[in-house]
């Protein structure tokens, strides 16, 4: 079965909202197959958004994502990568579609509340990130 990463991102935990959210990803037919709550430091986050590198959100982001803890979670189902991006939305918030997890939970367009991987190859590496015996 097709296999993609989740994060639930530090606005999100912060405000209580991994229940609300695994939820969604569970009535949409996503199994949990991995997961794990952990707490990035600044070097670890730069390396996971490395391909952002230069961007001039950059700085903003890995300060965000190693601000508080964040839950990581490998979900499998037919079509997981592109399904997923579909159910998480648009990257701001305010472009999200009706019913997407950052329309419905998003602050902003860093506080966006979930990353979900963006390719097969990229979930392959994101997945070997947090979960290495993978
Ligand atoms: P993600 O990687 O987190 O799933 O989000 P994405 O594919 O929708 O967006 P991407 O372009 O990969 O950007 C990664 C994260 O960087 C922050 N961002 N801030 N203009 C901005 O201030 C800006 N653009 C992107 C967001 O947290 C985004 O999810
Ligand atoms: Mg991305």
């Amino acid at each position: 079965m097709p296999e993609t990463l989740l994060l639930i991102k530090p606005d999100a935990v912060e405000r209580d909202l991994i229940g609300a959210i695994i939820l969604r990803l569970e009535a949409a037919g996503f199994k949990i197959v991995e997961l794990r709550l952990v707490h990035l430091n600044e070097a670890e986050a730069q390396r996971f958004y490395q391909v952002h590198e230069g961007k001039p959100f950059f700085d903003k982001l890995v300060a965000f994502m190693s601000s508080s803890p964040i839950v990581a979670m490998v979900l499998a189902r037919e079509n997981a990568v592109s399904d997923l991006r579909e159910l998480v939305g648009a990257t701001d918030p305010a472009q999200a579609a009706c019913g997407t997890i950052r329309q419905c939970f998003g602050v902003d367009v860093t506080r966006n509340s979930v990353h979900a991987s963006d390719s097969a190859e990229t979930a392959a590496v994101e997945i070997k990130f947090f979960f290495p015996d993978r």
